[in-house]
């Protein structure tokens, strides 16, 4: 079956099974690598992408569900102004450590700062209480998010 979505800005078709989750039909059919696989069971957050500018799992999102949904991953967040006030705050904090999990934590603070501009510190806990560290990261994630919404 073929099916459309608007993926960074560009209408993307592609011929995949409609319970095919958007992770895989990103990092495979779209090779967009950035969204990464955690747990595929929708609890660690690494799998994180905008769509209409909420913050959703990719790995429980079956891509046939969202057809002309309009899906902006990591690839792109920066070409928003949110999402470069983001990426410019994570690169000034020197946030991450791996690294693995932070394309969804960006993800999750983009939608966030999208949503409520000035998020209070319960709130931006509130959002980001989904996207797990092992690194603990967390302290340094939080304050890339207020320093980004300043
Ligand atoms: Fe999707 Fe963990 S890989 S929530």
């Amino acid at each position: 079956m073929s099916v459309t979505i608007t993926v960074n800005g560009m209408p993307r078709t592609i011929d995949v099974d409609p319970d095919k989750p958007l992770l895989w039909a990103l990092r495979e059919d779209m090779k967009l690598p950035g969204t990464k696989f955690g747990c595929g069971a929708g609890l660690c957050g690494a799998c994180t992408v905008m769509m209409d500018g909420e913050a959703i799992r990719s790995c429980q999102t079956p891509v046939g569900s969202i057809e002309g949904k309009a899906v902006t991953t990591i690839e792109h967040v920066a070409t928003t102004a949110i999402g470069r006030r983001v990426s410019e705050a994570w690169v000034a904090l020197d946030v991450p450590q791996c690294g693995y999990c932070q394309a969804g934590q960006i993800m999750s603070a983009t939608a966030l700062l999208t949503q409520i501009p000035a998020p209070t510190p319960e709130q931006i806990d509130s959002a980001m209480s989904g996207n797990i560290c092992r690194c603990a990261t967390y302290l340094r994630i939080r304050a890339a998010i207020a320093k980004a919404a300043a």
